[in-house]
């Protein structure tokens, strides 16, 4: 175990933990974008982590996601530099992203409500004006879902994230990881007559798995076969091919006996 302080508070943490992982383990409010941790190796990318660093007699900013703690590390989450670089980034993000709910938030916690920076957006593109390009969709896909449906597409100003060709892919599962992984709700998609129709991502659809017993599509039939093929579990006849809320009265039935006198 080593020690470091994190505004001024005296913190346990393991060799080789991120330092932003460590804040958020100890309730340290510090904005990040691009962090998940359902990845091992941080991307780096939004630059919204950054902290100031003082170690050996000097300081810097850094992105706190990517930083290894130290001993003896001295970490501030929020002195005028860190504040005013992270309003600044916050602008940036405003420019580029100005339909998404959640960025507007996080400016707003900063005071900004607009900014000085003009980007053009593509509106014909589906994450137009709500994606920040900060590949969480894209990683989640391919390093938890093993799928890799999605990638980033284009270069420089017209980079954005689609399937490739901009066609249907029958690789994706309809999952849904990408928009719950998405920090800034940029994805969206829809189920409808017992398909999921993935709107962002060129309107790939997949059929959804129909409950036996109540004939409601309950999850996508590739990701329900996906799980099925990994799980060692087996489930019984009776409540295979069965939605949740089916399985919980079948299970609940079993449960609660009959009371006989
Ligand atoms: S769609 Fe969302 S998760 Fe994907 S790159 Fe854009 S902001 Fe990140
Ligand atoms: S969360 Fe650290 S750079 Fe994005």
């Amino acid at each position: 175990m080593i020690s470091l302080r994190i505004d001024g508070r005296l913190i346990k943490a393991e060799e080789g933990e991120r330092v932003l992982q460590i804040a958020i383990r100890e309730g340290i409010d510090i904005p990040h974008l691009c962090y998940h941790e359902a990845f091992e190796e941080p991307y780096g990318s939004c630059r919204l982590c950054i902290v100031e660093l003082k170690e050996g007699g000097s300081s810097r900013i850094t992105t706190s996601c990517t930083l290894m703690a130290r001993e003896g590390m001295e970490i501030k989450t929020d002195t005028p530099e860190v504040i005013k670089h992270r309003k600044l980034l916050l602008e940036l993000y405003l420019a580029q992203a100005p339909l998404s709910n959640n960025i507007k938030k996080l400016a707003e916690r900063y005071g900004i409500k607009g900014t000085r920076f003009h980007k053009t957006l593509n509106l014909e593109d589906p994450l137009g004006g709500k994606c920040i390009l900060c590949g969480l969709c894209i990683r989640a896909c391919r390093e938890i879902i093993k799928a890799s449906a999605i990638g980033y597409i284009g270069r420089g100003e017209a980079t954005r994230i689609n399937t490739p060709f901009l066609e249907e892919n029958p690789d994706c599962i309809g999952c849904g990881s990408c928009a719950n992984i998405c920090p800034t709700e940029a994805i969206s998609f829809e189920d409808r007559d017992k398909r999921r129709i993935m709107r962002s991502w060129s309107n790939t659809q997949v059929n959804l798995k129909i409950c036996k017993l109540c004939g409601h599509p309950f999850t996508p039939e590739p990701l329900w076969l996906k799980v099925k093929e990994k799980s060692t579990y087996t489930p019984s006849e009776e409540i295979e091919e069965v939605c949740p809320n089916c399985r919980i009265k079948i299970v609940s039935k079993r449960l609660v006996k009959p009371y006989s006198l």
